[in-house]
C-alpha cells in the first residue's frame, strides 16, 4: 500500500503517519508554492511521494463504491467533499477511468497526497483534476468549485448559465461528524449548489435516526467525539433532510441505506 510522509509535526491528528511504517521513507518538507491549495503541476508532489494512508478509508472503499455504483456508471463529473488522504478518489477512479473526479481538502497538508494517489491512474489516462481546497463554510471556495466544474463540462459561458450546475455527483465520507455542524451544514448547501438537476448527494457516516442511536456504540463515539471537540458529534438524519428539502438548497432525500459498522449511506437527488 502506499508509503506515508514523514512530516507528521506538520499534520493534523487524524492522520495516521504510522501506516505502513516499515516501508515508509523520509521525503523532505515541500511546502506548496502556489499556495492554498491551487496548485496544477502534479509531478513536483509526485516524486516526494506524499501519499498518507487512512486504515478507515481503506476499509469502507469497497462496500462505499459498490452503493455508489450506480450513480457513477451514468456520471460525467464528481465532486468529493474532504478527500483525506485522496484514497476514495482512487479507488473510484479505478473503476471509472472516464468520470471526471474532482477531489477537495479543507486541510491544506493532505492537498499533495491527494494528488500522489491521483497522479499512478493520470499517467494511465484516468481523470482526476487537481485536489482543490475546499472549506466548505466559505463560498468563494464553492464559486471555483463551480467555475472549475464549468469549464470541464463547458457549460457557464452565457450570463444565465453561470450559477447553473454542473456536477453530476456529490460525495462525502466521515465528514458530518468530524466538524461543526456548520460545515455539514455548509456541504449540503453547497451540493445544492453546484449539482446539476437530477443530480446526487451522498453522504457516508454513522448518523442519528428521529435522534436516537442505532447503537450504544456509536452513542459512545458520539461522546468521545465530543469530548475531543465540542462542536464535533454524530448528526441527526431527519435534521439533515429538513435542511436538505429547503426551497433554496431542494435535495430530496430518496434513499438510506444501511452500511457496515452501524454506518449509513444517505442518497439526495436535485430537482
Ligand atoms: C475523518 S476525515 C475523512 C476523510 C475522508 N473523506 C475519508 O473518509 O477518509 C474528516 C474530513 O473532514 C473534513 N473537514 C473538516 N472541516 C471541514 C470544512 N470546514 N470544510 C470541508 N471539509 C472539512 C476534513 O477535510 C477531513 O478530510
Amino acid at each position: 500500500m502506499a508509503n506515508t510522509t514523514t512530516n507528521s509535526s506538520t499534520l493534523p491528528a487524524h492522520i495516521n503517519t504510522n501506516a505502513n511504517a516499515a516501508t515508509a521513507t523520509t521525503t523532505a518538507q515541500v511546502s506548496h508554492p502556489e499556495g492554498a491549495g491551487f496548485h496544477q503541476n502534479f509531478s513536483e508532489y509526485v516524486q516526494m511521494d506524499h501519499k498518507v494512508f487512512f486504515a478507515a478509508a481503506d476499509r469502507n472503499k469497497d462496500v462505499i463504491l459498490e452503493k455508489l455504483r450506480p450513480c457513477l456508471d451514468t456520471a460525467r463529473q464528481v465532486l468529493e467533499v474532504g478527500s483525506g488522504s485522496g484514497q476514495h478518489t482512487y479507488h473510484f477512479s479505478k473503476s471509472y477511468p472516464n468520470v471526471t473526479f474532482q477531489p477537495t481538502e479543507y486541510d491544506t497538508a493532505l492537498l499533495a497526497s491527494i494528488d500522489a494517489y491521483a497522479f499512478d491512474l493520470l499517467k494511465e489516462g484516468h481523470h482526476i483534476r487537481p485536489a482543490l481546497e475546499l472549506n466548505a463554510t466559505n463560498p468563494i471556495h464553492w464559486q471555483h468549485i463551480l467555475r472549475t466544474g464549468q469549464e470541464q463540462g463547458q457549460v457557464g459561458g452565457q450570463e444565465e448559465e453561470m450559477e447553473q450546475g454542473c456536477y453530476d455527483v456529490v460525495m462525502t465520507t466521515n465528514v458530518f461528524h468530524i466538524s461543526p455542524w456548520v460545515v455539514g451544514q455548509s456541504i449540503v448547501r453547497g451540493a445544492g449548489r453546484v449539482l446539476k438537476r437530477g443530480g446526487r448527494f451522498v453522504v457516508y457516516g454513522p448518523f442519528k435516526k428521529d435522534g436516537t442511536f442505532n447503537t450504544e456504540s456509536n452513542r459512545e463515539f458520539d461522546k468521545n467525539l465530543r469530548e475531543r471537540d465540542a462542536s464535533w458529534g454524530v448528526r441527526d438524519i431527519e435534521e439533515i433532510e429538513a435542511l436538505a428539502a429547503g426551497e433554496d438548497i431542494q435535495l430530496k432525500l430518496d434513499q438510506v441505506v444501511d452500511m457496515p459498522s452501524n454506518n449509513y449511506m444517505l442518497f439526495f437527488t436535485k430537482q
